[in-house]
């Protein structure tokens, strides 16, 4: 994967309809060529897939799809589905699905099937609580585990992972995570796939931050933090505070 930093937005159920969709995808379209050592993904709803399109400078993830290819499988679509969309990305596992019943059962398969469809995959882990004493690393190496415990090593550079405090994410955020606390998390992230598949992979991985990243934070967690690359959630459907990101971390590259 390029060292580049990677920054997605992930639109969540937004905006309601497709002017707007198209609208917002333009705006971040028409500034993100100016920032080529940046990767940009834009996970729209998968309604909005055909109508965005991957393109040069800005690329399309998908916020989630199933793990069968087709079938009596009412409502869900699949990686081979959301791939024939020119899509390039795959979010797995982000904390309000898991909070709908996802488990880590379902997240691997999902993880497996996108791999199969040569989707590089963000795998979503994080801890819903913020604890000082470290109690919660042992959830998110569980959530690395078992999303890839068992995938085969020619996979490796498909992966991205996504650390995402869930206490602060969103606009109900309790609490603001900080770019050292971030730091250290990264490494453990880095540490426990090391132990899993080896030096390599530890090292290459990238790491990206989520929660409540805007213009005015993201430097501190791609500078001090170290991050790899964001995750954004509300300010990726502002094009003027995305692209401000996106300037940001054509800086820190
Ligand atoms: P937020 O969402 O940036 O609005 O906190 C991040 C996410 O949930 O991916």
């Amino acid at each position: 994967m390029p060292n580049k930093k990677i920054i997605v937005g992930n639109w969540k159920m937004n905006p309601t309809g497709p002017s707007d969709a198209k609208h917002i995808f333009s705006k971040i379209v028409s500034t993100a060529s100016r920032f080529k050592k940046v990767e940009t993904v834009i996970c729209p709803p998968s309604i909005f897939l055909p109508i965005l399109g991957n393109n040069k400078s800005v690329k399309i993830g998908a916020q989630d799809a199933f793990y069968e290819s087709s079938g009596p499988f009412t409502g869900f679509i699949s990686s081979a589905m959301v791939k024939s969309f020119q899509t390039e990305y795959l979010l797995v596992g982000h904390s309000e699905r898991r909070r709908l019943g996802e488990t880590d059962e379902l997240i691997s398969k999902k993880i497996k099937a996108g791999l199969k469809q040569r989707l590089k995959i963000i795998l979503c882990i994080g801890e819903e609580q913020s604890d000082e004493n470290g109690i919660y690393l042992k959830l998110l190496r569980q959530q690395l585990l078992s999303g890839l415990g068992d995938i085969p090593k020619k996979y490796f550079d498909q992966i991205i992972i996504a650390h995402e405090p869930v206490w602060a994410i969103g606009s109900f955020a309790k609490e603001v995570d900080t770019p050292e606390r971030f730091q250290h998390n990264r490494l453990f992230i880095k540490k426990v796939l090391a132990d899993l598949a080896g030096k390599k992979f530890g090292v290459s991985v990238p790491v990206l931050y989520g929660g409540s990243v805007g213009p005015k934070n993201a430097q501190g967690f791609l500078e001090t933090g170290e991050a790899d690359g964001l995750l954004v959630g509300r300010s990726s459907l502002i094009p003027v505070d995305f692209v401000k990101i996106l300037e940001i971390a054509n800086a820190c590259s």
